[in-house]
């Protein structure tokens, strides 16, 4: 068994983000945007800035109180649409109950949506015609793409329908060919489906969820999931301990798909500046 070291896998992605950057003498600017005081949030755009300071992109934060309304916060949206400066646009999820995040999104220019949350990048996806992917299934593609494992013809089952992670990342194994199930709360003998897989995605949500009869053995095990433990420690969805006796490939939390999301949010942003400056 081997463990998938999404740090280093993610700090590749970023040095390459940075190099074109440099050499190109490439003006690139991300504006991060929070609202109310979320700690994980505070966590996840913390380290959002960092890695814009390490690829030498100008990140512009705007943090709201808890009580900033609707209409405010489509206004900066709008206002941030039109700033030159900024190629990316990204509004931390979640936001308070009484904001609608799906208006807030569907505000939000697609040229600037570098989540690709935005209707029309999710439309772009589903025919495979797209400027941008979402973050955290890029990044998982980009984790299974580094055991050097062909995925074409490959049983893969992601556990989850969201459309942050489970739905995306679905297409996006459907587009290497791989034949894909898509497992949720209502699926019949989960297990037994898991067992196919070649390739097991979870994104549930659950500590120690996906347990080793779950796991063909030599599947590769990639663990979306972020959660705490009964003893408030940070941890996936897999039970690892018993998990990576069985399988290939494993990616661990933390230090797995975490630090994917963030690198494949500065490609996007790139993505996204030279685009513009077509
Ligand atoms: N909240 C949790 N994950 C994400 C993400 O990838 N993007 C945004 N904007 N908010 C999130």
């Amino acid at each position: 068994m081997k463990i998938i070291d999404g740090k280093s896998v993610s700090q590749a992605v970023k040095e390459r983000v940075r190099n074109e950057i440099a050499e190109k003498g490439l003006k690139i600017g991300l504006a991060v945007v929070i609202v109310g005081n979320d700690q994980a949030s505070r966590v996840y755009v913390n380290n959002k800035k960092k890695a814009c300071e390490l690829c030498g992109i100008t990140s512009f934060e705007y943090a709201l109180p808890e009580e900033t309304d609707e209409a405010q916060l489509l206004e900066l949206v709008d206002t941030l649409n039109k700033d030159p400066r900024v190629n990316g646009i990204l509004v931390q999820l979640p936001l308070p109950g009484h904001i609608d995040e799906k208006k807030v999104i569907g505000h939000i220019s697609p040229e600037k949506d570098v989540d690709a949350f935005h209707a029309v990048n999710v439309g772009r996806i589903m025919i495979g015609d797209y400027a941008f992917l979402p973050c955290t299934p890029a990044g998982v593609m980009e984790l299974i793409h580094s055991t050097e494992t062909e995925i074409s013809g490959k049983e893969c089952v992601v556990i989850g329908r969201s459309n942050i992670v489970g739905k995306p990342m679905a297409m996006l194994l459907l587009h290497e060919s791989a034949t894909v199930t898509i497992c949720h709360s209502k699926t019949k003998d989960l297990a037994d489906v898991c067992r196919r897989a070649d390739i097991l995605v979870s994104a549930v949500g659950k500590a120690g969820f996906v347990t080793a009869d779950m796991v063909k053995e030599g599947a590769i095990v990639i663990d979306v999931g972020m959660n705490r433990n009964s003893q408030g420690k940070l941890c996936g969805d897999v039970d690892f301990e018993s998990v990576s006796g069985k399988c290939s490939f494993i990616t661990p939390v933390p230090g797995g798909v975490g630090p994917m999301t963030i690198a494949m949010l500065m490609e996007n942003t790139l993505r996204a500046g030279k685009l513009q400056s077509l």
